[in-house]
């Protein structure tokens, strides 16, 4: 086995990475990067790498995609910023915790803290933020608070002026009240994950990072989400992410889009017992059937209260029935299509959305989770003409305008949209 097969099988397994086809030359890079910098022999931390976790940490901190900005996806920030709120009050003792875990050069945390400083006009004693990241260079950043234009592309001008100062070359440093109050360390999530208590922290925001895991270190990253987390905790991820294990945490609601509760330890193991030894109803009779059907409501309506509860194969058996019996109707479809990507078909997924949309082809929101269907099935060439014509079909629409859930509205579709810039272009 080479250095370079050996190191790159090494940083999966330790830090959950999954291997990108350039991961041979970067990871060559990387090493001469590091002699450089430390001013030692490339023969030196060739050598000492394979057990040198820290070493190992600094290599693979140079594989990773750093991209963030401020605000990204504001309707999660807000959200957060209100679970935090209201806990605070009663938590005059302890600290309550988010951890921005992959928080890159610290656009996230800050923007919670931003928020909540908005909120509550100062940040109180017993707030603790704490972002980590395997790149050293980008904690470097997040603990220097400088920024360039492209971090705030989110951000509107008077956030800029009133908690950053600005800098020549078009740079502008966070107000310090921020820089002591949000605490950066450069370590893997597993790592950070370790020095936290079990039920400790309250948000955990684990955006754009989970893309690049594979499935056994996802797995165990959400493990370990679910041990920190204490009871009603939030978990945060972004709408292209992967989602998380439905025993171990529920969507808060149908609606929201990426933001999660730690599920009970009770619901964890009901679920599981249930999967073991409930056994599937025998059919009922046709009699007794019929007369259930008239209680019951409609096929669409139970797949949404059942995707509500957690209950994703139910869910789905649900909207299958109201799609076979509605086929011209996109709503069913829609909603099958927000539970198969919920449980993790995005290929299923895409083909309803393309259902709605060849019903319906000025539905935005459809359009929306189409692109969230092809970018979770790595559909990557089919996503610029759709994420073209949504932009398109947004471009008229005022900030405020609803869309056609009746909830959502055009400037929330537009901030969810940013996700997929720069994948396309
Ligand atoms: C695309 S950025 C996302 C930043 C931020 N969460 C956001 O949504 O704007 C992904 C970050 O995750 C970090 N990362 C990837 N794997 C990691 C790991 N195992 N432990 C800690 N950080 C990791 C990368 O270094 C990178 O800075």
């Amino acid at each position: 086995m080479t250095l370079s097969t050996m190191l790159q099988s090494a940083i999966t397994k330790r830090f959950g990475l999954r291997p990108r086809h350039d991961w041979a030359k970067s990871i060559e890079q990387a090493i001469s990067q590091l002699a450089d910098e430390r001013q030692l022999p490339r023969a030196r931390v060739e050598r000492d790498l394979p057990d040198d976790p820290n070493l190992l940490r600094a290599v693979a901190g140079k594989l990773t995609v750093e991209e963030t900005f401020f605000f990204r996806f504001p309707v999660q920030i807000e959200q957060v910023v209100d679970h935090v709120a209201q806990l605070l009050p009663h938590r005059p003792r302890a600290a309550v915790t988010v951890w921005s875990a992959g928080c890159a050069s610290g656009e996230e945390p800050y923007s919670v803290a931003m928020g909540l400083h908005g909120r509550l006009g100062a940040l109180p004693d017993n707030l603790a933020i704490v972002g980590c990241d395997i790149s050293a260079v980008a904690i470097e950043r997040a603990r220097r608070g400088i920024f360039g234009n492209w971090s705030f592309r989110g951000v509107s001008e008077q956030i800029r002026q009133l908690y950053f100062e600005s800098l020549p070359a078009d740079k502008s440093r966070i107000a310090a009240v921020f820089r002591s109050s949000v605490r950066f360390e450069h370590l893997a999530i597993h790592e950070m994950a370790h020095r936290l208590g079990p039920t400790s922290v309250d948000v955990v925001l684990f955006r754009n990072v989970g893309v690049y895991f594979d499935e056994a270190s996802l797995a165990r990253c959400f493990k370990q989400y679910h041990r920190a987390l204490a009871p009603d905790g939030l978990l945060v991820l972004a709408a292209t992410d992967p989602t998380p294990p439905p025993e171990l945490f529920k969507r808060v609601r149908s609606d929201s889009i990426g933001i999660y509760r730690r599920a009970e330890q009770s619901e964890v193991t009901k679920s599981r017992t249930k999967a073991r030894t409930v056994p599937r109803p025998a059919p009922d009779p046709v009699g007794r059937r019929d007369a259930i059907r008239t209680l019951r409501p409609p096929p669409v309506v139970e797949a949404l209260a059942l995707g509500d509860r957690g209950q994703l194969s139910q869910a789905i058996e649900a909207a299958d029935r109201a799609v076979a019996g509605h086929v011209d109707d996109p709503h069913g479809f829609f909603v099958r299509g927000q539970l198969l990507l919920a449980s993790g078909q995005p290929v299923a997924a895409i083909e309803d959305f393309r259902r709605v949309l060849f019903l319906r082809a000025d539905d935005r929101l459809a359009r929306y989770w189409y692109i969230v269907a092809l970018h979770g099935a790595r559909e990557v060439g089919r996503l610029g003409p759709q994420i073209a014509e949504l932009r398109r079909q947004l471009a008229g629409a005022l900030e405020d305008e609803i869309l056609e859930d009746g909830r959502t509205s055009a400037s929330e579709l537009r901030a969810a949209l940013i996700t997929f810039e720069g994948l396309c272009e």
